[in-house]
Formats: C-alpha cells, sequence, structure tokens
C-alpha cells in the first residue's frame, strides 16, 4: 500500500503552494506520487465543487455537508484507493478534515454525525498523516489579496474562518496522525519540515 497524506488549513493558508513544492521535490527524485484536491479531482467531483462553491442558489447546511461527503465518496472510490493500492504516495488538498471543521464544528453539526457520514462515504479510509497549515484568517486573507468574494464558503464572516481555525486546532491537537505547522513561517522552511517528517515516517528516502 502506498501512503495517504492530506493537507489542512484555512483559506490561504499555503496548501496549494506547499503541495506543489511537494511535487517539484517528488518529480526531481523520482518518487512516484498523485496530487488531488477536495472537493474536486475527477471530473464528477469537480461538477459537485462548481455547485458547493459558487451555487448562488441557497444550500442548507446538511446538503452542504452531503455535496462535500458525496464529491468524497467517489474521489476516494474512483482515485484515491486504486492508487494506494497501486503503491503510490496520495497527496490531497483538503480531506475529511474540512468537512468536520467547516461544515461540522463552524456550522454547529455533531462531529459525531459528521464522522458517521464521512465513514460511510471513504468507507473508513483515515490518511496516514495531515499537514495542518495554522495560521490567524486575518493574516492569511490579507496574503492572498482579500476574501473571494462568489465563494460561498470563503466569503462567510470572519468569525466562521475563526471557528474554523478553532476546530482544526481542537481536533489536530488530540490526534498523532496531525503535524500542525506555522504558516507563518518560509516556504522552504514549511517544505523543509514536511521532508522530515516524511523521511521519519520512512516515506521518502
Ligand atoms: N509560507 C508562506 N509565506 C508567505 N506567503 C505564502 C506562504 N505560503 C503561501 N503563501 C502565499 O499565500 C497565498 C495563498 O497560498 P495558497 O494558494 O497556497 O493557499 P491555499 O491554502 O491553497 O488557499 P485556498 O484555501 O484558497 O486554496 C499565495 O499568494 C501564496 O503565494
Ligand atoms: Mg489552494
Amino acid at each position: 500500500m502506498g501512503k495517504f497524506i492530506t493537507f489542512e488549513g484555512g483559506e490561504g493558508a499555503g496548501k496549494t503552494t506547499l503541495i506543489d513544492s511537494l511535487k517539484k521535490y517528488f518529480d526531481e527524485n523520482n518518487i512516484d506520487y498523485i496530487a488531488t484536491r477536495e472537493p474536486g479531482g475527477v471530473k464528477v467531483c469537480e461538477e459537485i465543487r462548481n455547485i458547493v462553491k459558487y451555487s448562488t442558489e441557497e444550500i442548507s447546511k446538511r446538503a452542504e455537508l452531503l455535496l462535500f461527503s458525496a464529491s468524497r465518496a467517489e474521489l476516494t472510490q474512483r482515485l484515491i484507493r486504486p492508487s494506494l493500492e497501486s503503491g503510490k504516495i496520495v497527496l490531497c488538498d483538503r480531506y475529511f478534515d474540512s468537512t468536520r471543521v467547516y461544515q461540522g464544528f463552524a456550522n454547529g453539526i455533531d462531529d459525531r454525525d459528521v464522522m458517521s457520514i464521512t465513514n460511510f462515504a471513504t468507507n473508513g479510509l483515515v490518511p496516514d498523516i495531515t499537514f495542518y497549515l495554522d495560521i490567524d484568517p486575518k493574516v492569511a486573507f490579507l496574503r492572498k489579496g482579500g476574501q473571494d468574494k462568489g465563494d460561498r464558503i470563503e466569503e462567510r464572516d470572519l468569525s466562521y474562518h475563526y471557528m474554523v481555525r478553532d476546530g482544526y486546532n481542537k481536533i489536530a491537537k488530540n490526534d498523532p496522525r496531525f503535524v500542525i505547522l506555522d504558516a507563518t513561517l518560509s516556504k522552504e522552511t514549511i517544505l523543509e519540515q514536511v521532508l522530515q517528517k516524511l523521511r521519519t515516517e520512512n516515506i521518502i528516502e
């Protein structure tokens, strides 16, 4: 089996930047991997992504949770599991921890309900390692040039994004699967911390 590595954090925390640097490192070192993202990754999931992020219709909290979970069910079965079975490292930009904090914690849905839906959607697939990029949402929005208007989730009040950060810290501090990274450090330092962890876990040399 390959290793399943996920990247979490608020908007503009640096997830995509970090994954891009890792991809470059893996390419240069002939390490077999795939990189994907949530919601999205395969065509039907990108269609769901368009709905959950950009629909101008009202979507209830429970329906939002199920849409993210539906996308996850498809991506897990169609891409992530087969890639792991063929021995690849799978890098995923967001996974179910995002749903736990955005649709669960910050939207007032109980974590036990979220996890029961999640277990059904993923058939119990849990990441081997989750890198959580922690940053004050105000700082993150400043560095990405403001909140993306028109993105239903990103445009929510700052108080929502602080709840998201709170939620991440609560789950990350109590679970050894998480590595908490200070997202205000330089891109190079963060990449080195991630590579160091992957070496310690014998995922790379
Ligand atoms: N360690 C860092 N230090 C300073 N700036 C950074 C760092 N990492 C990323 N950035 C910058 O912050 C912005 C957001 O980064 P990025 O798009 O990688 O975040 P993200 O977590 O993928 O955001 P989103 O949730 O919106 O997809 C970009 O302009 C990026 O260049
Ligand atoms: Mg991103």
